[in-house]
């Protein structure tokens, strides 16, 4: 069935992908814009949308707060092993045994990207009493002020206890965790990943929670998460050995891309993708228009 007959614009979502093939198939169906209903727009080739003449808008900044708290959540998750309690006290066990865990105050922890997202992270944990130390392209002279010290890549990894990622998905970034960067870690460091799921190099990440050299693993995005996410597949074989693997350890926490779901954000999204549809219709300039540079 062919869906976009007779419309002029599609919204799509973080795991739809709009690729060349998809694009030229859009554009010979005479639609016209691609409503993202999120912030990270790597899903889409933006070259392709501009040689068929397809206009994309995204909504950047729904609820920076609403991933910035969900990376917070994995991370006091996996050091205070709430979940495991959960689990033991709904069985009987009020056991303490192997739920120790370590104050965040006083710890160090590195920041990559600090937009929208970031910003936030970096002010929920200074109010943690950790040491912030953050780097990006662009550095931010109120976070400077607040205390977060911009430093290299290569110096966030050997001095953070815990890394956050917050950049964009793009081909500097792409496997910007591999087995180099897990090798210049602090041995036991923690890693959260609420950006994109190719942050991270999977293949890598087990093999440095096997040696014990990453201590803790958060994620909320996966490389393969198309195939996974937003599905109940309870009744299925899941065909992907390497989030089989990650679902093994113990120390590995992972959520199926949630971090932008709350009720504050939806709503923001809603209404920032009716009016990027309307301002396009209204043949208004787009605010919120992603384009190749
Ligand atoms: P933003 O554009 O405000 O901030 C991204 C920051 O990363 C910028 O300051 C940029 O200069 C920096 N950056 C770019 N390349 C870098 C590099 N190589 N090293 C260090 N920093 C670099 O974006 P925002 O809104 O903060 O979102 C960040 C990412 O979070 C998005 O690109 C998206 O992939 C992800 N995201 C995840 C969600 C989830 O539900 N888990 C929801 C929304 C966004």
């Amino acid at each position: 069935m062919n869906l976009v007959q007779g419309y002029e614009a599609v919204c799509v979502f973080v795991n739809d992908r709009i690729d060349k093939t998809t694009l030229k198939k859009l554009s010979e169906n005479d639609i016209r814009l691609v409503a993202l209903r999120c912030a990270g727009f790597n899903n889409v080739d933006l070259e392709a949308a501009q040689e068929f003449g397809i206009k994309v808008v995204r909504v950047p900044a729904y609820s920076p707060g609403a991933v910035a708290e969900h990376a917070v959540a994995l991370i006091l998750t996996l050091n205070r092993k709430t979940h495991k309690a959960y689990n033991r006290i709904s069985e009987n066990n009020f056991s303490l045994e192997k739920l120790a865990g370590f104050n965040l105050a006083g710890k160090t922890v590195g920041v990559i990207g600090t937009g929208e997202i970031g910003s936030v992270f970096c002010r929920i944990m200074l109010g943690f009493g950790c040491n912030v130390i953050a780097s990006d392209v662009h550095e931010s002279q109120t976070l400077k002020q607040s205390g977060v010290v911009y430093k290299t890549f290569a110096e966030l990894l050997g001095e953070s206890d815990i890394l956050s990622l917050h950049c964009p998905l793009t081909p500097e970034t792409h496997h910007l965790f591999n087995k180099k960067a897990f090798k210049k870690m602090k041995k036991g460091a923690m890693l959260i990943n609420t950006g994109r799921g190719a942050l991270i190099k999977t293949k890598d990440a087990i093999d440095a929670l096997k040696t014990e050299q990453l201590g803790h693993l958060g994620i909320d995005v996966y490389e393969q998460e198309e195939k996974l996410f937003f599905r109940d597949l309870s009744e299925m074989i899941i065909p992907d050995d390497l989030i089989a693997r990650l679902m093994s350890f113990h120390n590995v926490l992972i959520t199926a891309h949630q971090g932008f779901f709350t009720r504050e954000a939806l709503d923001q999204i809603a209404s920032i993708t009716l009016q990027n549809i309307t301002d396009f219709e209204q043949g208004k300039a787009i605010k919120n228009e992603v384009t190749v540079n």
